[in-house]
């Protein structure tokens, strides 16, 4: 059981890819479980979050985050179960969420862990619907599209951990919301199960009319996850005054160069406002969302759905998944016992 192990098994950067991803990119590195130092804390994993950024990470150029470097851990967010502490506010038995990486124990200054309630959500929701991304979604909903009665939006990447809350949330807010998804069983359940009014299929022979179909008055907002064909397709449909959050383009992370952009004039005639974000802008609003959408998840009025992987060294596979649509949900690696589960 990873609870006593004594040997720490980390995910390390091998090479970078050029395209997709794969366990050759990567190799185990295996230490000692570390002790911690005075205002550190222990911490074994036992949910790692795999997200569309990490492909990011494994560029050389630095955005708006350090890439990941051969011979570094793979970044990562995670919840994990203190084994050891140095630090006044934590104990052996918390639970807490933090950005450590892919490995199946980690050393941690205790600012930078959030401790968590025990039995107010599973401990895995805390990285989907109640954590990064729950809150991504929370943010370009309120703050960029605002939704409005008799409106309609479209949000991308419909399924995924960000669009389903995104879409659930335009749903609170009384307008009409379209959803755009890989394939008919993704489709169904953005629609039976997350209420969207309508969703589409990108993979559809002719996505551009089976859009306008779905949104005969046009598009409004436009919570944007992928780029591509879908943005294309989203971009000719939207209203004058529409409001765009960008808040990720996934289907071109694998990409070596991007492809030429598409010709933004239109923004200036319509008058669209187009925004980029990042949610670690304002960190606080993880809090705000957490506190605001327990409620909705303990009564089962938030929908989420997880797709989960088993064991760190499933991470690349994972990740790789994640690129390619091969999740169902929010993408998940179980490294270690859940405690709740
Ligand atoms: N700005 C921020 O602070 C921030 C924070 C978190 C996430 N994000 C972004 O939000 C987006 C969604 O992230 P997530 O964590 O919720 O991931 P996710 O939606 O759970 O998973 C990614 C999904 O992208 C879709 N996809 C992949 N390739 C595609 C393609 N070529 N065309 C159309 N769709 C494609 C797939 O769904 P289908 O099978 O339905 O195509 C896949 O399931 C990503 O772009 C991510 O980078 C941004």
């Amino acid at each position: 059981m990873s609870h006593t192990a004594t040997v720490r098994r980390s995910v390390v950067l091998k090479r970078r890819p050029d395209d997709v991803p794969r366990r050759e990119h990567f190799e185990i590195r295996e230490d000692a479980v570390p002790q911690p130092a005075p205002g550190e804390v222990v911490t074994r994993t036992i949910w790692l979050s795999i997200d569309p950024y990490m492909r990011g990470r494994l560029r050389e150029q630095q955005t708006y985050a350090q890439p990941v470097n051969p011979g570094d851990v793979m970044t990562g967010e995670t919840v994990g179960e203190v084994i050891a502490s140095a630090h006044p506010d934590f104990a052996a038995g918390d639970v807490a969420v933090g950005a450590r990486g892919w490995q199946t124990h980690s050393v941690t200054p205790g600012e930078r862990l959030v401790k968590l309630p025990r039995h107010a959500a599973p401990l895995s929701a805390y990285l989907g619907v109640l954590g990064m991304p729950g809150a991504t979604a929370y943010r370009g909903i309120s703050e960029i599209c605002q939704p409005k009665k008799g409106e309609t939006v479209v949000v991308s990447a419909a399924s995924g951990a960000v669009g389903s809350v995104a879409g659930q949330l335009v749903k609170r807010a009384g307008a009409r919301v379209v959803g755009v998804a890989g394939g008919a069983e993704k489709c169904l359940w953005v629609q039976d199960s997350l209420g969207f009014d309508d969703c589409v299929d990108h993979r559809a022979l002719d996505l551009r009319a089976e859009l306008a179909a779905a949104c005969p008055d046009g598009i409004d907002a436009y919570f944007e996850n992928v780029g591509g064909a879908v943005q294309a397709a989203v971009f000719d449909l939207l209203n004058p005054f529409a409001r765009v959050a960008m808040c990720g383009m996934v289907s071109q992370y694998n990409e070596a160069e991007f492809p030429p952009g598409p010709n933004l004039g239109f923004v200036v005639g319509k008058r669209v406002t187009i925004q980029g974000f990042i949610v670690s802008d304002k960190p606080e609003k993880i809090a705000e969302w957490r506190k605001l959408a327990a409620p909705w998840v303990a009564d089962g009025s938030l929908v989420y759905r997880e797709d989960t992987h088993e064991g760190l060294d499933a991470a690349p596979d994972a990740l790789a998944g994640i690129l390619g649509g091969r999740n169902f949900g929010k993408m998940l690696v179980r490294v270690g016992p859940d405690p709740l589960a």
